[in-house]
């Protein structure tokens, strides 16, 4: 049986702490509920929005409407030869014990992406990457039910369409799937751990570790991650707000010109990327404070909110930062962040 709830408030379900209110809640916890779901008058007559762990949104309202948990749990493997194991996981696993449950096991493949707030389900939606890894490196399919029709639907790789944070499900497909499990295919020998990316190889060195297992590697990125991101349970944020963008080989190389210091990592097809935390620091908002929100004063890419701060200023606060760097780089950033609504 569902249970529809009305006037539910969602500070507690949103990172970034905003206080919000649903007009209408409910949390599914397995894949037949949804059946039940969508015949609802409740559910036929609302928006919806799907939400895992709310790390990647920003409420700049009350969401009028039917907010949809997904709490879908199960780690099962589903298949298993001598160098891999399959596991398909439910959509509202939370990402991090997931990670947690493979490392344990001695599974390799995502033992850099650990201490990434949220759900499974939510991973593919915008392809999660940290430290060199993406979800898709991992990614074998997933299971979604179509909102309207209710049909379960696969989606294999090459579907999902992945990019940096970027899946058909934030574009062709946007709104209309809630993906209820991910299966993933990890390594369980020959492990090919990646410790180049960032100060990974400089922490591991620090505890003279030489030979590296996935437990030293998942841990070196949880110390990293420690000191670089502000903790949600402190201070409410969503991580980087804004995409890195990429620019043409050209293009960078005349920005260089007027910014002899403008970092940037060469992509293929003759382009580069570069760090938004650096162009929003160029820009003066690093540690700035505007009443109950702000810039983070260790990583300009993280907007935050100090306790009582409204969406809709944050989101103001966004455009702002957007417009000064377009102004001083001529670069337009692009949230990471979903809007709600959008
Ligand atoms: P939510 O915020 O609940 O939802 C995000 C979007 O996905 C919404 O549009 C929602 O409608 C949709 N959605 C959620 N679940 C489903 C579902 N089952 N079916 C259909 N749609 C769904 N991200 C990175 O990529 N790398 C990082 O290193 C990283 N670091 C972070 C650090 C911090 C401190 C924080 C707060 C966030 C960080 N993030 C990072 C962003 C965030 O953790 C990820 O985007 C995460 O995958 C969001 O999961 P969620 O369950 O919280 O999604
Ligand atoms: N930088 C500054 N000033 C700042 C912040 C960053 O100059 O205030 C510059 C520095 O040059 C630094 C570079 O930006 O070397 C990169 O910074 P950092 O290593 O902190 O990584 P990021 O590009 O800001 C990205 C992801 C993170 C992910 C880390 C590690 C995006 C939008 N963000 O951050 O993902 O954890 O790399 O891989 O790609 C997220 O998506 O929410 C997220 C936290």
């Amino acid at each position: 049986m569902i249970n529809i709830r009305q006037d539910i408030s969602l500070s507690e379900l949103n990172t970034f702490g905003i206080k919000a209110m649903a007009s209408n809640y409910v949390e599914i916890h397995d894949s037949t509920q949804f059946t039940e779901l969508i015949t609802d008058p409740i559910y036929l007559s609302n928006n919806h929005l799907v939400l895992g762990g709310g790390s990647n949104i920003l409420l700049t309202k009350d969401f009028e409407g039917l907010v949809i948990r997904n709490c879908i749990s199960g780690i099962d493997t589903i298949k298993e030869n001598n160098s891999h194991v399959w596991l398909q996981v439910g959509a509202g696993v939370l990402w991090h014990d997931f990670v947690m449950h493979c490392v344990d096991q001695k599974w390799g493949g995502i033992e850099n992406l650990s201490l990434i707030p949220g759900t499974v389900g939510a991973a593919p939606m915008q392809n999660i990457g940290a430290y060199g890894v993406e979800v898709k490196d991992v990614f074998i399919s997933l299971e979604a039910i179509h909102k309207t029709t209710g049909i379960l639907q696969s989606f294999d790789k090459a579907t999902c369409e992945f990019g940096y944070r970027e899946s058909i499900f934030k574009n062709k497909v946007k709104d209309k799937f809630i993906i209820t499990s991910v299966t993933f295919r990890l390594t369980k020998h020959k492990h090919e751990l990646n410790t180049s990316y960032g100060a990974i190889q400089e922490t591991l060195d620090a505890s003279d570790i030489g030979n590296p297992t996935i437990k030293d590697v998942s841990h070196a990125v949880i110390k990293i991650r420690k000191i670089k991101l502000p903790d949600p349970k402190e201070i409410g944020n969503a991580g980087s707000f804004f995409k890195n963008p990429s620019v043409y080989k050209i293009n960078y190389e005349s920005l260089q010109i007027d910014f002899p210091k403008i970092p940037g990592y060469n992509l293929p097809n003759e382009m580069v990327k570069i760090p938004a935390g650096w162009l929003i620091e160029q820009c003066g908002w690093k540690g700035k404070t505007i009443g109950n929100i702000g810039v983070h004063k260790n990583q300009a890419l993280v907007l935050v909110n100090y306790g009582d701060g409204n969406g809709n200023d944050l989101k103001k606060l966004a455009l702002e930062i957007q417009q000064s760097v377009v102004d001083k780089f001529g670069i337009k950033l692009n949230p990471e962040v979903n809007f709600v609504p959008s």
